[in-house]
């Protein structure tokens, strides 16, 4: 199959290329802006194309998005706070651009497209877990972007007959997981690194569903399995489990083997409380399965397995 990949050198990019490019062509298609050509010169060494562009940049897109069976639609501005303080260019790249790439697919006859979404669309949800059916209720502009993207992956599918899927990420976690935006795991491992007490804000009770970054590659790769006759679907991927960021730190100092305290700091403003998914519509329609346990991730990244 050809596949083209945009946000392909970025973390999650990075690994689904890695795994795809065994029996299939990639190209990747990136601006670096939140990456480097360093960090693919070893999938660029085992025969992936790079086509380096912008999402913005329509023309491009319609004349290199050609004669591929299936685009995945990883690029994003994936900066939260950088989406307060910035909604335009947050909308420009994460919806705008996003019609851009639909809009060159179809103009080329490319029916079939994945799209990253994320559980921030869920906000802070009532109930948890939350199902695809739970309302969305975005409380950035970031989640409203994701929202809306997966609304134009519908439309686009309904109305040019393509194939398509969005699919909810939850809190991703693995190797190589790129600095500036990481999540709690990196900074943690970062602590312990430096034998440092972990820092956990507020009483370290919110929670979330962690899911390492090789089932998220195998949530990917079951879509592309199942994606004939999907017209915009939306599916949870994340294990279905959550743990609270306090029990996330007693599990990584005990990993670690080190004697490290946890320190409690003040909350921090616009975190969301609690975050886990109810995942069978992934497992029942896509035949998904994550099997990695969050003490086997967290080792293999902790112990460097
Ligand atoms: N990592 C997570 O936990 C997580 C959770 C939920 C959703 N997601 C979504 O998954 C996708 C990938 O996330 P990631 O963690 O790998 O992020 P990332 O920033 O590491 O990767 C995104 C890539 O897109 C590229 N990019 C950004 N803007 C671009 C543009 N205008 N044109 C071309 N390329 C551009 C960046 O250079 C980067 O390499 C994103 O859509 C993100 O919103 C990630």
């Amino acid at each position: 199959m050809k596949i083209f990949v945009t946000g392909g050198a970025g973390f999650i990019g990075r690994h689904l290329v890695e795994s795809l490019n065994h029996g299939n062509e990639v190209t990747i298609f990136e601006n670096f802006s939140n990456s480097s050509k360093q960090e693919i010169s070893n999938l660029l060494q085992d025969g992936v194309t790079l086509v380096q562009g912008d999402l913005t940049d329509r023309d491009l897109l319609k004349k290199v998005v050609r004669d591929y069976d299936l685009v995945i639609h990883l690029a994003a501005k994936i900066d939260i706070k950088e989406s307060i303080k910035n909604p335009h260019l947050s909308n420009e790249i994460n919806v705008k651009g996003t019609i851009n790439l639909l809009k060159a697919c179809v103009d080329n006859s490319i029916l079939k497209f994945i799209a990253a979404s994320s559980a921030s669309i869920y906000g802070d949800p009532e109930v948890i877990p939350v199902t695809e059916e739970t309302v969305p209720n975005p409380i950035s502009p970031y989640a409203a972007d994701k929202l809306a993207m997966e609304s134009y992956v519908h439309a686009f599918a309904n109305t040019f007959k393509m194939n398509s899927i969005s699919l909810r990420f939850f809190n991703v976690y693995g190797k190589s997981q790129s600095n500036a935006y990481a999540g709690v795991i990196t900074k943690f491992m970062q602590r312990i690194a430096s034998n440092k007490p972990l820092i956990v804000f507020g009483d370290g009770k919110n929670t979330r569903d962690y899911i390492h970054i090789k089932d998220l590659v195998q949530g990917i790769s079951k879509a592309i399995d199942h994606i004939d006759g999907k017209k915009g679907r939306t599916y949870n991927i994340a294990t279905g489990k959550s743990v609270s960021i306090n029990e996330l730190a007693e599990l990584m100092i005990s990993i670690s083997g080190k004697n490290l305290e946890i320190q409690h700091d003040p909350p921090r403003e616009g975190d969301l409380r609690f975050s886990e998914a109810n995942i069978q519509r992934a497992i029942d329609e896509l035949n998904y399965q994550p099997n990695i346990t969050l003490k086997e991730g967290l080792s293999k990244l902790l112990l460097n397995r």
